[in-house]
């Protein structure tokens, strides 16, 4: 052991395996495998590709500990999970204000792919429909489309502590069927709304859609939400702190498409969800989680990691306007001990 970081990481590790909270995670895990509602994304081959029987399950506290229960370290397309995460770094490139000129933050009720525009202003909804998701995209700062991935990955590193890689064949398929996307980015090119490279941002946006995470990535990204912005793990900041807010909200209203006024019905966490199977779902100010089971529902969601986060959400309290004493006290299942519920 070097310093006083990697002492508080070797007892996280030992906290991590003796916390009741993996075994509740297991058997969460059981309850869910054998639910076999959904289907795997096939609108390109490549999607169709993933397993229906992957499962991956994983919580990380804003004080860096980590459970994992299932297939955490599968690799899978983040998918529209990034949109949450790039509509931070526009903000940090433009300010609240200008970013909010060129895309609204308002729920649409309409499918993520659907192509509408505020009829009043030509801006598209919210940075999580694909529309707002492109002009998003189009806002990130770079001298090229190279420098501008660049960008994207270096911030998602800061986010989950690690390289990611992107899927190129998935990315050459979203490039090469995309004519839905491409639509409405020259729509949105009428109305002034982006910038004329249209070539170079359609291909940020697959690109950004077609990173490799895996369950643990997505409980690191959003336990970094809860934590104010900085990487529970490493220490490192992803984003400056006073736009996690503006992430977080435009996630609880808009992250999980059309079914977000259900998600948050029921669930009540800040959620992204993407038609890789992942769902990152953040408790501000206690955790993170990832999930992943490529099994979606009929509104794109993945139907296992809906069930794993109502479970999550329900058993400890999780739901932010939740009042009631929660079944579960967190701080318990996390340190086994009958400690005071300091979350
Ligand atoms: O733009 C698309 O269609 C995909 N690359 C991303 C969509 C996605 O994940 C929407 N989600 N559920």
């Amino acid at each position: 052991m070097s310093n006083i970081g990697d002492l508080q990481s070797f007892a996280n590790s030992i906290t991590a395996v003796t916390s009741p909270l993996r075994g509740y995670l297991n058997e969460l895990h059981q309850k869910y495998s054998s639910l076999n509602d959904g289907t795997v994304a096939d609108y390109i081959p490549e999607l169709a590709l993933a397993k229906p029987e992957w499962f991956g399950v994983c919580v990380v506290t804003t004080d860096g500990q980590i459970f994992e229960a299932g297939d955490c370290d599968q690799l899978f397309t983040i998918q529209s999970i990034s949109k949450a995460f790039v509509f931070g770094l526009a903000l940090e490139d433009h300010g609240r204000e200008y970013v909010n000129s060129k895309v609204s933050v308002e729920p649409t009720g309409e499918a993520f792919n659907s192509i509408v525009l505020d009829e009043a202003t030509n801006r598209p909804y919210n940075p999580m429909v694909n529309a707002g998701a492109i002009a998003t995209a189009d806002l990130i700062k770079g001298e090229n489309g190279t420098e501008r991935l660049k960008r994207l990955l270096e911030m998602f590193k800061r986010y989950t502590g690690r390289d990611h890689d992107i899927n190129v064949p998935v990315f050459l398929s979203e490039k090469a069927t995309g004519y839905r996307n491409r639509a409405m980015a020259y729509l949105m090119l009428n109305f002034g709304m982006v910038s004329d490279k249209i070539d170079e941002t359609l291909d940020l946006y697959f690109q950004q859609c077609s990173i490799l995470v895996n369950a643990k990535d997505l409980a690191m990204l959003s336990a970094t939400l809860a934590n104010g912005g900085i990487n529970p793990v490493t220490q490192e900041r992803a984003i400056a702190e006073q736009y996690v807010q503006d992430v977080i909200s435009v996630m609880l209203t808009c992250g999980m498409y059309d079914a977000s006024g259900e998600w948050t019905y029921r669930v009540g966490l800040p959620a992204k969800s993407g038609v890789g199977g992942g769902i990152t779902a953040v408790a501000p100010g206690k955790l993170g989680i990832g999930t992943f089971s490529p099994l979606l529902d009929a509104k794109g969601n993945s139907a296992r990691g809906i069930k794993v986060c109502e479970d999550l959400s329900r058993d400890f309290g999780l739901h932010l306007f939740n009042v009631a004493k929660p079944e579960r006290v967190l701080a318990d299942w996390i340190s086994g001990g009958n400690g005071v519920d300091d979350w």
